[in-house]
């Protein structure tokens, strides 16, 4: 039978299930990455396992989103990172080293390999080729542990991509016309895979752009064929005899088929405040812009940054404009530099920052009030910039720059031709800052500073769940609203008891205190409640508060299993007016909760005591997460299953 790339990679990795759509699978993961927000977090779970080493083929630790080090927390983390990485075999990427997936995709990736990352941009990866899926922190642990990963079949979108861009069009708008098409729900359930005679133009990094921006579709993932790009990359990256060739069987089947013809894009922008929020970029020309962004794990490639430098040679930044560059990875920087590139965007005035997430997650650059900011990023949620009710667009560098110059939002065709493609600098100093684990770690210490807290565990689900609600939100709610990021916020991740008091502040800055007197209750919510970020904070912190349920019209993919693997319960409203039946501050009771999880679906009754009603609500969960429920969250079944095991366990 003919199969497509997806299904290839997938039977390859299958140890449970079977590829049926919307069915449970369990795959076998080849590889992971953490980043250090999640990965403090994602590291004591391994520990707790109680397991000598990782069992992957490899692992890699990155720390690039709390690089400020404006006190001890990021810095005591950050040595935490590198002593436990080295104690249990898994690299290390060192902070400066770069964005996790820029750096991942330089030097580790593999085509026809699986990555679980606790990070939502890791398909990012699947331009290798690869099944590269976003997981929260545990997830990754029990992967390192040897475990399998547990998901539901996605549908797999062929998505077919003829003809070639014009010039000054770019994959960040082949990725911006997706978007525009299906809005960020539209990836929900689904693999993207890309096919077509426009994907032969596609270099490895361009295709990165796409697959890393699936990740604002709700896409479980997206991947590329791996051809002579492929090739052609891995030999720049010295790492040829990594090369595989893998694509789609001829007349392979897909569950959808989308078609994006390249000659008819123009280039689009994303506008506040979600990235499906794209129109051509010429519809708002001439807005004045305060600041310019490049950078990001979407846009901050070598090719990228050679662009901007090119467009940037012999210009100057506008005088109301502030122009960052971060470079995705110290070895970009390092060639950038090599090249002299480097001299072309300091002379232009451009401020380069260190490599790392940087304004991306809120770590500095936070925009003035009320500007606008046009970033070559990926997201631009309300106040992820740092800056709240912020004016964030994202689009690609070539519009960065030609807003740059012109200090207003600008059509970059208007520049005339565009510059040619860099030549490729070799790479010759790739690793300088990534570290690799010793043979035996078994005597390493790890390095604990006080930032580091034990682990909160939830309490059992109870039988009867009675409480307030405690906040009652819209759709598209993301986990930066649920637990936001930014520098005064990020360093406390190690430090569950000291996040929690952030979580939903930028919606309702009472909320911690309310929850806590309360002492918990429930959260309701209306489409698409979790997207965005990986964050497993966005379900640990709010456990920690005592929060036991949410009750949403529908989840995103990763909050969901976050959810659950903290013994947060989601429930689904099963009548289109449920949600509008519950007020914030209703008291609600739910009865049965237990034999409801152990029957893993049906219907369950809230009832509003506050109105004198009842809400229906459903719930559908696999054997395993009913298990992981009924434990009181993956880690409580993990250590369960230890004390009763002599041997060590890798998770479920
Ligand atoms: Fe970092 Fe932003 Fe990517 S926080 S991992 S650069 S989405």
């Amino acid at each position: 039978m003919a199969l497509n790339l997806t299904e290839k990679i997938l039977t390859a990795h299958l140890v449970g299930g079977d590829l049926t759509p919307g069915s449970e699978i369990a795959i076998h993961i080849d590889q992971t990455l953490t980043q250090d927000a999640s990965g403090t977090m994602a590291y004591l779970q391994f520990e707790a396992m109680g397991l000598p080493r990782v069992r992957t083929e490899l692992s890699v630790s990155y720390v690039d989103h709390n690089m400020l080090q404006t006190g001890f927390e990021n810095a005591d983390d950050h040595r935490f990172l590198q002593s436990i990485a080295a104690r249990y075999g898994i690299y290390f990427s060192r902070p400066g080293n770069g964005i996790c997936h820029q750096v991942h995709l330089e030097r580790f990736a593999r085509p026809g390999r699986t990555l679980l990352g606790s990070d939502s941009h890791t398909p990012n990866a699947g331009a290798m080729a690869m099944i590269a899926i976003g997981a929260g922190g545990l997830d990754v642990a029990v992967a390192m542990g040897g475990g399998p990963y547990h998901l539901a079949m996605p549908r797999v979108v062929g998505v077919e991509l003829v003809g070639r861009l014009q010039p000054w069009v770019t994959a960040k708008d082949i990725i911006l016309e997706l978007l525009r098409r299906r809005s960020v729900k539209g990836g929900l359930g689904r693999v993207f895979e890309f096919l077509g005679d426009g994907v032969a133009a596609l270099s490895v990094p361009q295709r990165a752009t796409i697959t890393n921006m699936g990740a604002e579709l709700g896409a479980t993932t997206s991947l590329f064929p791996s051809d002579e790009q492929t090739r052609a990359y891995l030999a720049w990256q010295k790492r040829e005899e990594q090369y595989t060739p893998l694509a789609a069987d001829p007349g392979a089947a897909y569950d959808e088929l989308e078609t994006i013809d390249l000659a008819l894009l123009e280039p689009l922008i994303a506008q506040p405040q979600s990235p499906d929020n794209v129109v051509p970029v010429r519809e708002i020309a001439g807005m004045p812009v305060a600041q310019v962004c490049v950078g990001s794990c979407n846009n901050s490639s070598y090719a990228d940054l050679m662009t901007v430098a090119a467009l940037l040679r012999g210009q100057r930044v506008h005088p109301d404009v502030s122009m960052t560059i971060t470079p995705g990875s110290q070895l970009t920087f390092e060639l950038v530099a090599r090249t002299g590139a480097l001299t072309d965007l300091i002379a232009a005035g451009a401020r380069i920052l260190e490599a790392g997430c940087g304004p991306c997650i809120g770590m500095g650059q936070a925009p003035p009030t009320g500007a606008v900011s046009v970033r070559t990023f990926n997201r631009n949620f309300n106040g992820r910039s740092g800056t709240l009710n912020d004016r964030v667009y994202l689009a690609s560098p070539e519009v960065a720059v030609a807003t740059a110059l012109a200090g207003k939002i600008t059509d970059p065709r208007t520049l005339g031709t565009p510059p040619a493609a860099a030549p490729l600098a070799d790479v010759i100093h790739a690793d300088a800052l990534i570290i690799a684990p010793p043979e035996d770690g078994s005597r390493v210490e790890v390095l604990r500073g006080p930032n580091i807290k034990p682990l909160p565990t939830a309490p059992q689900v109870a039988d009867t769940l009675r409480g307030e609600v405690l906040l009652r939100v819209g759709d598209n709610i993301t986990t930066d609203h649920i637990m936001p990021a930014s520098a005064h916020i990020l360093p406390l991740r190690s430090n569950v008891p000291a996040c929690a008091e952030h979580v939903f502040g930028r919606v309702d800055a009472t909320f911690a205190r309310r929850a806590r007197e309360a002492g918990g209750g429930f959260v309701v919510a209306g489409a698409n409640y979790g997207q965005g970020s990986a964050r497993e904070h966005a379900a640990l912190a709010p456990m920690y508060l005592g929060v036991r349920a949410v009750l949403a019209i529908s989840f995103a993919r990763i909050h969901w299993a976050n959810l659950i693997n903290f013994g947060i319960v989601p429930l689904t409203f099963a009548q289109p007016g449920g949600y509008g039946a519950i007020a914030q501050g209703d008291m609600l009771q739910l009865d049965g909760v237990r034999a409801a999880i152990t029957a893993a679906q049906g219907l369950l009754v809230a009832r509003n005591i506050t109105q004198g009603t009842e809400v229906a609500l459903t719930y559908a969960f696999t054997p395993r997460q009913r298990d992981i429920m009924l434990a009181g969250g993956l880690l409580n079944q993990i250590r369960a299953a230890a004390l009763a095991s002599p041997t060590p366990v890798s998770g479920r």
